[in-house]
Order: structure tokens, then sequence, then C-alpha cells
């Protein structure tokens, strides 16, 4: 034993990987601290993962659960099952999860039967829509976790409310917002806006859709896209497609309403369209955002980012679980109906976004805060 206070950090999914970057960091600087790195492996492909781990100086993992794709059971299962002997050999005293993902309420429910006290960053969020996987994992990840770490003040209301005694709550602030603060200037050198032919100083809109109840049923995910598509009369849009998007508009038959499905080296974007790229890593879509008009997002992630980045944000949802986004930040709520959708979109091309402000301790130092608790905890 060296005496050290033993942390295992999960990671899993695309998005966990911004949070933990800083944690990490942090967590290395502390004496006190033994911090282990565990990835499930849920996501695996080069820019769904590793292109993350090089970008933000993510240490290698020390395991890889190596899981892959799977029904939300099967998945779940496969991680707790691989993930629950790593915790019998190494006994940390602590399992740190982050988000909302699957890996997330697998590894915490495997730690909590073993006594093992979990630490959840990005606790108490919540979209009140339990049609949403996400919604599920963080609703459990929160009722078993010891230690809630929370972004923004309704997330504090909401675990009040479900009963989570206050002791174990902490207002941290966002450790996805460290990230962005401490990678804006390394984003300025991508060169992802002359390889899309955009650096010239033109308007462009950047699109993301991932959610199931966006892509997996042909009629919403065709509102969207013509939806979409009308916008892209009026400027390029840049779409950096996820595998699961990918999927459903080859299996759709909707590729006619894309210019280009995800080609390598993608098309020179000067005309309007819609404009699909491969996924990105995480500098070259900061730059790509941070000089883009508007952003049209079903993605959790991209609501906060475009918040501090003061980039009009269009959420092709029915509703959010970072409300603060919408109270303080840029963001609009516009679910999947059409003429929302391109009016919304308009408002911004000519300057009517509303105006936002960055929210309270998104400030690039949640991950310390973190820290800071954590050592008196181990203390
Ligand atoms: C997961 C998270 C979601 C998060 C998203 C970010 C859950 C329930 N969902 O959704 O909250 O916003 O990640 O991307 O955990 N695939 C690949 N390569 C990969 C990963 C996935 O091709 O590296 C394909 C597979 O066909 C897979 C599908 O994408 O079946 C979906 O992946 P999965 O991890 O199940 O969920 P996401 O939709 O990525």
């Amino acid at each position: 034993m060296s005496g050290k206070y033993k942390i295992i950090n999960v990671v899993g999914a695309r998005p966990n990987f911004m949070k933990i970057a800083p944690i990490m960091e942090a967590m290395l600087k502390e004496p006190a601290f033994e911090p282990l790195l565990v990835h499930t492996g849920q996501h695996y492909d080069e820019e769904m993962s590793q292109l993350f781990f090089k970008q933000l100086g993510i240490p290698k993992p020390a395991i890889d659960l190596e899981v892959g794709s799977a029904s939300h059971a099967q998945q779940t299962a496969e991680i707790m099952r691989r993930f629950e002997p790593v915790l019998l050999e190494h006994k940390p005293q602590l399992v740190l999860v982050v988000g909302d993902v699957n890996s997330t309420i697998a590894c915490t429910l495997v730690a909590a039967k073993l006594h093992i006290k979990v630490a959840h960053v990005e606790a108490g969020l919540r979209s009140f829509d339990r049609g949403m996987p996400e919604e599920i994992n963080r609703l459990l990840t929160d009722a078993i976790s010891d230690y809630l770490f929370t972004t923004e003040e309704s997330a504090h209301q909401n675990l009040e409310r479900e009963g989570i005694p206050e002791h174990k709550i902490h207002f941290v602030g966002n450790v996805m917002i460290d990230t962005l603060m401490k990678n804006c200037r390394q984003a300025s050198t991508s060169q992802i806006l002359p390889q899309l032919g955009l650096d010239n100083g033109q308007d462009y809109a950047v699109l993301t859709l991932h959610r199931p109840s966006n892509v997996d049923l042909r009629d919403t995910l065709e509102r969207v896209l013509t939806a979409i598509h009308e916008v892209a009369q009026r400027l390029p849009v840049i779409f950096p497609i996820h595998p699961r998007t990918k999927k459903q508009i080859r299996q759709f038959g909707l590729e006619h309403m894309l210019s280009a499905l995800a080609t390598n080296p993608p098309p020179a974007a000067c005309a309007p369209g819609i404009y699909c790229i491969n996924p990105l890593g995480y500098l070259d879509f900061l730059r790509l955002t941070s000089k883009s008009k508007l952003a049209l997002t079903d993605s959790g992630g991209l609501q906060e980012e475009t918040t501090v980045l003061g980039i009009p944000c269009i959420t092709l949802r029915e509703n959010t679980e970072r409300p603060v986004t919408v109270s303080c930040g840029t963001n609009v709520i516009v679910g999947t109906d059409a003429e929302k959708i391109i009016s919304e979109s308009l408002k911004a091309l000519e300057g009517r976004a509303k105006k936002g402000q960055v929210p309270e301790k998104w400030d690039g130092l949640a991950a310390d805060r973190i820290v800071q608790v954590l050592k008196q905890i181990a203390a």
C-alpha cells in the first residue's frame, strides 16, 4: 500500500474525455492522490476516442475494458462484468464518474455494490424526459453516489427535491469549460477552416445530430434535415457526422439531402448546402464552432460550449437538462418543429439572436475545486 488515496477515474464515450482531462491533470498534481484511468471502450473509433486523448493530453488509460457497441442492456452489463474485477484488484478508495453515458451508471453500480465511494461530476442535471437513456443514467447515478459535483444551480434544486442530503452536494462549476478555456489558444492554430474552404471570413453554421429521438425515426430525421436544408440555402452548414447518424441516414435513404456523406478529404464548403464531414477532433471542432455564425445541435455539451463562446445555439430537442444555457446563455430550445428551426436560425443570421452571459463558476477552475473537496474527504 502506497498510503495514497487511490482514485479510479472512469471514461467511456466522447463527451467524457473533455470532462476527465482537467480532473486527471489536477489530481496528478496532488501528491496525496494516486489517480488511475479506466476506459470502458464504449467509444473506440480513432476519431471518437484516441484523438481526444492525444489532443487533450489525457494519460493513457491504465485499463481498457474494450466493451464496444451493443444494446443498452448488453453494453451496460458488459461494462459491469469487466469493471468488477478491476475494482477487486486495485481496491480504490474512490471511483469518479462523469456525465451521463452508459459507462457512468455501469461503473457507479459496480462500485456502490462493493461499498466503494463514488463521486459523480455533472450531477443533478435533469431533462425530466425518461425517454432519453441519459436521463435514466443521471437519476440512478445520482441516487447511489456519495459526492455530487454540480455545474449549475438547477442541479442543486433537483437533487434536493430527490432527497439527496445537502452535505453530499458541491457546486464546483463546469469541467467541460475548464477544457475549453485551456485549449482556446491551441485551437486557433487548427487548419480546419482552410481545409473546408472557409478561411475567407464567410458565414457558416455548424450542425451536430445524434440523439436516438432525432435520428432513429425516419420522419423526425427527414423533417429536421429538411428544415436545415432550408437554412443551408443561406449559408453552408458543416455537419461532422456521428457514426450512428451516418448509419441511419444511409438506412433511410436520405443521402440526397446532404451535399456529401463524410468524404475525406471533405469538399470545399463555399456554396450553400449541408456538408457532411467525418467527426472532428476536439481542437478542430472548437475552432469550427468558435468562428461559426450559429450552431444547430442536439448535444448537451455544445449547448454549454456555445454559451461560453457567445455563439447562438439552436437546440433541436424539446427540453434541456442544462437550463442555465437558456436562462443565462445563448441557447434557444426549438424541438424538431421545422418552422421554429428556420425562424430561429434566420433570427441568428440577421444578428437578432439573444445575447448571453457566462454562468457562475464556468471559469476554468472547476477541476481544482473538485480536487480541493476530495482532499478534505481523503484527509
Ligand atoms: C453515447 C451516449 C450519449 C452521448 C454520445 C456522444 C449513452 C446512452 N449515450 O451515445 O449520451 O451524447 O455517446 O457521442 O451512453 N459507434 C461507432 N464507433 C464508436 C462509437 C459508436 O461506430 O466509436 C456507433 C456504433 O454503431 C454504435 C452507435 O455508434 O452502436 C452508438 O454508440 P453508443 O455508444 O451506443 O451511443 P451514442 O449514440 O454514441
